[in-house]
């Protein structure tokens, strides 16, 4: 329910002016200065391409007759995908959909780890929906789309590769056509069609969440890899099997510039001249364009300040028209919704511009109302809607989709001991060897006697869902536990097979206790999974006080250390590099932790070569090879072999610049997040410490000594407890990503009158919802309680999420009495609140 009205009512307007002083307000406009460079790209300076894939005749009048044969209402819903959580495949037959995709937290069912019985019958029913008769309209099958970017990684028991970052150090593009390959039959058991991957980002800042998408900071790699992984995904142009049997549909994205934005933001915006968005981007675009690519994902990201979403000198006039692309080009979560003057419902700007398929996970609905309402009134013109149509059309058939027969019916369908097979397995062991870089071995400790006494530990040693990091069964990685991972190794695992067989032993201790001096010690630490914005950074240094401390102790029991860093990018780690004998950095190897114990005791030498500089300094964000005063820690191509001297000289540690916390933590620890306040009293009369009369807060216990804040409304007036930010607070990323307001809370005593949990945005700019009933409810029992409201609800309700003044705001007039441990942002870990 929107209560937007109801908000400036708990607040009272003045209020609300105060409340958001004025220097909150001013900076707001500031940033936007140097958007003035010209976002219009001259199609004829970028390099001119021939068509690969020949037009086949037999191809176009089969998608010619198709549409001529198609209603209005079924070219719309062509040209819409929607994500499984928000559709069924009734919607599916009713509204004509064109696609559906698995986005990173959507699984059959609603269940993370879902069986993959279950995905290939959810794929069985979407495509029966998309079959069924509608009179005499022709049936089109539809395309199921998912995010298989490091193995088939949405399923259980599916092969784990390691993310890009580490296949890029690998060097090797034959080993990526045969990842490539075995992802793609694996996607077929499950009955899929279409995999969002790959990543041809070239990463500029490793700040940036998505770093680990990206095979390297150069169009290098990218470059070398397009071809060979687009080949093994889609099979090769020309033969039988092209794009069905044992291949899919692949897609290079995301196009173009994400990897340079400014900052390393997020779905931020590349400011450059066009001539380097041409040349540091766009390159391996092409040789995926040669190798048949057969769509293109739009980057969520800008060019000079305008969105690509809505980029027609980009994706009509470069990728289309100079670049000869006949498939289709296929939006991101909502990414439409961001174009100027567009919603996620409403937008056929975009369309226009020439994007082809709307990707509108839970919009999909209003999305197609309007587009119909478009169509039929001419503000989409038919031309257009009938060449998107037609480029969706043309890949289906290319595919073979029309007769292929329903998912399980196909080659690979249901073949579920392909999953984790042996052979798969075997791959990406091999592609971890071949990760892994060597940055230290003082002394030449590695290779490693498998035979003596092993001591393993750090909190990465056995723990997969470290190991395997973002885009694993959860869309950040996050909330996994061993048996979700069948077919898979832990680091420690592997060491301890390694270890064994060659009479040695090994002990994994999780504090780094031990009871017999070990000869050497392992430790596995590094980064917890991220993905997206959520891993976006302030800076790259890396604040580990608990390994730095374990590998310290080590070391003074005379203990020789090899470090086994976990990372989605490069890092500052100096304590660490200074602390251990020997470094590896080991990236996100997936599901196969015996490759580490593979090159650690020798097996076979290290070859990894780093795909992006090492950072000198925690602050040193944006060090890429070729800059004018190039100056990493270790360089681009960096990588030692047993052979190398590996002795480093020690390293400064002190830091560049302190860690700032996670923008996402509002409150926690008993104090608001870093740059926020938290505030309390009167409507327009608000301070950190008010007195007694309205409200009061003071310090309380939960799990730890003042680790929470009680707040105590007396009811004797109107009274808001806020956390307000020293600067607004840009939270549409968040918005558009399903992210919600979490709160942990104890209910001492129920509230005496309605009760508003809001968002401002300055004057005259607030919404929320009422929570006085849940309150009451979680009052009756004296247990901590979590709540979870989307931030959709509070943007439905009136607030402008590009400018959050105030993240949290409770209001009554009445009395309540609540404990507050913690309230953040994040990627809610539970049943979330309705808003409708
Ligand atoms: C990501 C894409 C992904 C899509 C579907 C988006 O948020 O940017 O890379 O393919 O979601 O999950
Ligand atoms: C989805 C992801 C998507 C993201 C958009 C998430 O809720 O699960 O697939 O990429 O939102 O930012």
């Amino acid at each position: 329910m929107s209560l937007s009205r109801a908000a400036v009512l708990a607040l009272g307007a003045t209020s609300l002016v105060a409340l958001l002083a004025p220097n909150f307000i001013e900076r707001a406009a500031a940033q936007t200065a140097d958007a003035a460079m010209n976002a219009l790209a001259t199609p004829e300076n970028w390099p001119a391409r021939a068509a690969t894939v020949v037009a086949d005749p037999a191809v176009e009048r089969r998608v010619d007759a198709l549409l001529a044969a198609m209603s209005i209402e079924q070219k719309v819903g062509q040209i819409i995908q929607a994500d499984i959580a928000s559709v069924t495949p009734d919607d599916v037959y009713r509204y004509h959909l064109g696609s559906v995709l698995n986005g990173g937290n959507s699984d059959p069912g609603g269940r993370y780890n879902a069986p993959a019985k279950d995905w290939l019958a959810a794929a069985d029913a979407f495509y029966a929906a998309s079959m069924k008769r509608h009179g005499k309209l022709p049936r089109i099958p539809v395309i199921w789309g998912s995010d298989a970017v490091h193995g088939h990684n949405n399923v259980v028991g599916a092969t784990l590769f390691p993310h890009n970052i580490g296949l890029g150090a690998a060097r090797n593009p034959d080993l990526i056509r045969r990842i490539g390959a075995a992802t793609a039959i694996e996607m077929r058991v499950t009955g899929l069609d279409w995999t969002f991957a790959p990543t041809l980002a070239v990463v500029r800042d490793d700040r940036w969440g998505r770093t680990y998408e990206g095979f390297g900071e150069t169009p290098e790699i990218a470059t070398s890899y397009a071809a060979p992984l687009i080949e093994g995904l889609q099979g090769r142009i020309g033969d039988k099997d092209w794009l069905r049997g044992p291949h899919i549909v692949a897609t290079a994205k995301h196009f173009l510039g994400d990897g340079g934005t400014s900052g390393g933001k997020d779905q931020g915006d590349a400011v450059m001249p066009e001539a380097q968005l041409r040349d540091l981007f766009s390159p391996p675009y092409l040789p995926a364009l040669d190798a048949g690519v057969q769509s293109v994902m739009i980057s969520f990201s800008s060019w000079n300040g305008v969105k690509m979403h809505g980029h027609q000198s980009l994706m009509t006039g470069v990728m289309k028209d100079r670049w000869n692309f006949d498939g289709f080009l296929v939006g991101d979560w909502n990414g439409h919704g961001q174009v100027a003057g567009c919603t996620a419902t409403d937008c056929p700007q975009s369309v226009i511009a020439g994007l082809d398929m709307y990707m509108a996970p839970d919009s999909w609905k209003d999305l197609y109302r309007t587009t119909l309402a478009h169509a039929r009134g001419g503000s989409l013109p038919m031309a257009q809607l009938d060449d998107a149509v037609r480029r969706i059309l043309r890949v289906k058939v290319r595919a073979g989709l029309f007769e292929a027969g329903k998912p399980s019916s196909r080659p690979y369908g249901g073949r579920f001991e392909l999953l984790g097979s042996k052979e798969h397995r075997a791959l990406a062991r091999e592609a971890v060897r071949e990760s892994l870089v060597l940055l230290k071995n003082a002394g030449g400790l590695l290779p490693l006697k498998a035979g003596g006494h092993i001591l393993v530990t750090g909190d990465g040693a056995n723990n997969l869902t470290k190991q395997t990091g973002g885009w694993t069964l959860s869309w950040q990685g996050t909330g996994t536990k061993r048996s979700d991972f069948p077919n898979a190794q832990s680091i420690w695992e592997g060491i301890d097979a390694a270890v064994k067989a060659a009479g040695g032993t090994a002990t994994l201790s999780a504090d780094g206790r031990y009871s017999r001096k070990p000869d050497v010690a392992i430790v596995v630490f590094g980064e917890d999974p991220y993905a997206e914005f959520q891993g976006d950074r302030p800076d790259v240094g890396y604040d580990d006080t608990k390994n730095l401390a374990l590998l310290r102790s080590l070391k003074a029991a005379g203990v020789p250390t090899v470090a086994v860093f976990l990372s989605g990018r490069a890092m500052w780690v100096n304590p660490f590099l200074n602390t251990s004998d020997a470094f590896v950095a080991a990236w996100l190897p997936g599901s196969e932790g015996g490759g580490v114990a593979d090159i650690l005791f020798g097996k076979a030498d290290f070859r990894g070569k780093l795909p992006y500089s090492w950072p000198r300094s925690s602050d040193q964000t944006a060090v890429n090879v070729g800059d004018a005063n190039y100056d990493p820690l270790f360089a681009y191509g960096f990588g030692l072999t047993f052979a190398d001297k590996g002795d480093l000289a020690p390293l400064p540690e002190a830091r560049a610049s302190a860690a700032i916390a996670d923008p996402g933590v509002l409150f926690t620890a008993g104090k608001p997040g870093s740059g926020r306040r938290l505030l309390l009293g009167a409507p327009g009369a608000l301070s950190t410490n008010p007195g007694p009369q309205l409200i009061e807060a003071r310090p309380a216990d939960r799990t730890a000594q003042e680790d929470s804040v009680r707040l105590r409304w007396t009811g004797a007036g109107h009274a808001v407890a806020t956390i307000a930010q020293e600067t607004p607070a840009d939270l549409t990323r968040q918005t558009n990503g399903d992210l919600a307001l979490e709160l942990e809370m104890k209910v001492n005593a129920a509230p005496s009158a309605d009760v508003s949990l809001l968002m401002g945005c300055g004057a005259n700019c607030a919404g929320g919802i009422p929570v006085r009933s849940l309150l009451t409810e979680a009052a009756k029992s004296d247990k901590w309680t979590r709540i979870a409201v989307p931030l959709r609800c509070f943007e439905k309700a009136g607030v402008d999420m590009a400018r959050v003044e105030t993240p949290l705001t409770l209001a009554t007039a009445g009395s309540l009495d609540i404990t507050l441990s913690s309230a953040r942002i994040v990627s809610p870990s539970g049943p979330q609140l309705a808003c409708k």
